[in-house]
């Protein structure tokens, strides 16, 4: 057998992609639920109102001018209001993903479910319940679950609070909020993430926004100090750092291109795979914050907190790959990771939404993964985005997602063949939920179609489509047969 027994297989999912259920059970709004509906061509928006009253929208990673706040207008479609409903439906959600056979499933905890008003505030025990209730669903089928405890849904209390995470403030918040989920359910749950895709805040802009790299400081010493809690209060209890997974290429041979993508390895990468992992900043990274011209105050205590609470495994997403060049005369652009300058790859299909689809280099980043850190490597999230056809009969026929899904476990078999250390993994939206970047439920990556669409129209009822069968198969033959 290539995969060891007892590899875990299943799939994930995001509280505030699929819980829906936005004001309900004590929970207070995030960010994203005052996000729209964006489409192939483009990202979904924020939206909110000006201190004088006029209307304004802005992309997820960006923050409120001055005097703004988040508001609800009636002529926009906010789908994260209501997802896929999750928060009614997961005991049948559950007892679909076990009918594939999990043995893991991966989802986030709201932040704004537990403390709706921060810590001061106190813990909301009916969202404490509501967790406790998932987990133990997913441990009556015999699940191992592994939780984010971040996943792109900042309260907006704390945003009005303190301003968001360039405030230190924020680090003692999360943390307690860390420390209330391992003492609630420890028992339940032994492997935990940290921040979802922590250096993803670098795509969007990041160059313009330097000040970033003060809020990923503060994550990062977070995310370090959660990792002490969490053995303190058991040693069994494991914590992963979780990157999105960007493996990139040059376009050429030209020595030039190369640099260029080993810096871009650095910068978006490495910078906080080598800082979560191994415990102290890497040594290009007072390269970052000159070009930057940014100042970190990195104090004493960081330095202790990152290097006592290194992360135990790292995790990490693999959707696409994007390649670089320094050569101005290639001008045409790939649509994938959308805002970081790659061109396109004469190698490599996109999907409907650009993005590459690159499964020979999923092997690839595997190895570098593994020989860089040597701590054991866990995947989240692995999938593909399409559109999908309801036929008369009400079946879905999804052989283009069997086919990106199967090469990329091909990928991971051989990887793991040839010795990459990884204990699971998961596809992305084994379930149809709403899209992180676009905000559309029609951009697909389910094993389960939901009927719902970017209109928000739909009775939300389940269907199994072509390919819950197909996973069913991988999983019961523990990746063996994969036609
Ligand atoms: C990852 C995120 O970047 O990609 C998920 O962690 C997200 O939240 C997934 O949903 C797929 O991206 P998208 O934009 O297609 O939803």
């Amino acid at each position: 057998m290539s995969f060891p027994k007892g590899f875990l297989w299943g799939g994930s999912v995001s509280a505030a992609q699929c819980e829906g259920a936005w004001l309900e059970g004590g929970k207070s709004p995030v960010q994203v639920d005052y996000g729209d509906a964006g489409s192939t061509a483009g990202m979904r928006l924020i939206h909110y109102q000006n201190a004088d009253g006029s209307r304004g929208k802005m992309h997820q990673f960006d923050s409120l001018p001055p005097g703004a706040r988040y508001e609800i207008f009636d002529d926009i479609h906010y789908p994260n209001h209501e997802g896929i409903d999750f928060y009614h439906h997961y005991k049948e959600d559950i007892a679909l993903f076990a009918e594939m056979g999990f043995t893991t499933f991966n989802t986030s905890i709201s932040w704004a479910r537990i403390y709706p008003k921060g810590v001061e505030g106190g813990v909301n025990r009916e969202g404490v319940e509501f967790y406790r209730d998932v987990f133990k669903e997913c441990r009556r089928y015999g699940m191992d679950p592994v939780i984010t405890l971040y996943k792109y849904d900042e309260p907006v209390c704390l945003e009005e609070k303190y301003g968001g995470w360039q405030n230190r403030a924020m680090i003692d918040e999360f943390v307690e909020f860390a420390r209330t989920c391992f003492s609630e359910y420890k028992d339940l749950v032994n492997k935990w993430l940290t921040f979802n895709e922590i250096n993803v805040l670098t795509f969007f802009g990041g160059g313009d926004h330097p000040e970033r790299l003060i809020t990923l400081h503060h994550q990062m010493v977070a995310a370090a100090r959660s990792v002490r809690v969490a053995h303190e209060i058991d040693p069994a209890l494991r914590v992963g750092c979780m990157l999105c997974g960007l493996c990139s290429y040059p376009l050429t041979s030209d020595p030039a291109d190369v640099a260029m993508n080993y810096k871009f390895f650095q910068d978006k990468f490495a910078y906080f795979g080598d800082t979560m992992v191994r415990g102290y900043y890497p040594s290009y990274a007072p390269r970052v914050w000159k070009e930057a011209g940014v100042h970190i105050d990195i104090t004493e205590q960081d330095k202790t907190d990152l290097w006592e609470g290194k992360s135990d495994f790292l995790a990490y997403s693999y959707y696409m790959s994007i390649t670089l060049t320094t050569h101005k005369d290639v001008l045409e652009k790939s649509g994938g990771n959308v805002g970081l300058g790659g061109v396109k790859n004469p190698y490599l299909k996109e999907s409907d939404w650009g993005w590459p689809v690159d499964p020979a280099g999923y092997k690839y980043f595997l190895h570098l993964l593994n020989d860089r850190y040597q701590v054991p490597l866990f995947d989240v999230e692995n999938g593909l985005g399409a559109y999908d056809k309801v036929e008369a009969d009400g079946s879905i026929h999804d052989p283009y997602r069997i086919d990106y899904l199967r090469e990329h476990i091909r990928n991971l078999r051989e990887a793991v063949e040839e010795g990459v250390n990884i204990f699971g993994y998961t596809t992305w939206g084994p379930i149809d939920l709403v899209s992180a970047s676009t905000g559309q439920v029609d951009k697909r990556y389910g094993f389960i179609y939901v009927d719902k669409n970017d209109r928000g129209e739909g009775d939300g009822h389940r269907v199994r489509k072509d390919s819950f069968y197909w996973y069913q198969k991988v999983i019961r033959s523990n990746g063996e047969d994969l036609e």
